[in-house]
């Protein structure tokens, strides 16, 4: 896996992001940025609903912004949580990322400099994706 040094700037974007979390129902504040190959930096935080279901991700709203500008491709993700060890992505934050690189490095941290880095692939493992489409 990465160099703790790799991905300095991403982590710092994730951290960042996470100052705009909003989260009032849950307090559970969550920040992502996204790098494409091209160096392009897509940052997300959760955004909580009264009506909760609506609720979505920080990653998901990181891709769902990437995407949009036009990216679809992309090298590594850093999410920034409070937790310790860092949270890991959730099951369909996992399934979303995995739309786009099955080998993604997924760079969890937190506000006290812990990292954990890890690979999508050992996340999700036997993932479903568009191949299983073709039958
Ligand atoms: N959350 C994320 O933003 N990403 C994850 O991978 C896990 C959970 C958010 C959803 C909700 O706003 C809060 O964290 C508590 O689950």
């Amino acid at each position: 896996m990465s160099k703790k040094t790799q991905y300095e700037e991403l982590v710092l974007q994730a951290l960042a992001a996470r100052g705009n979390a909003y989260a009032p129902y849950s307090s559970f504040r969550v920040g992502a940025a996204l790098q494409t190959p091209d160096g392009q930096i897509f940052t997300g935080c959760n955004v909580e609903n009264a009506a909760y279901s609506p609720s979505i991700c920080a990653e998901r709203v990181a891709v769902a912004k990437a995407v949009e500008g036009g990216a679809r491709s992309f090298v590594a993700i850093a999410i920034a949580t409070a937790t310790s060890p860092p949270a890991t992505p959730c099951g369909v934050c996992r399934q979303v990322l995995r739309e786009f690189n099955s080998e993604l490095p997924v760079i969890c941290v937190n506000p006290s400099g812990d990292r954990r880095d890890l690979w999508l692939s050992d996340l999700l493992p036997h993932s479903f994706s568009k191949k299983d489409l073709d039958v």
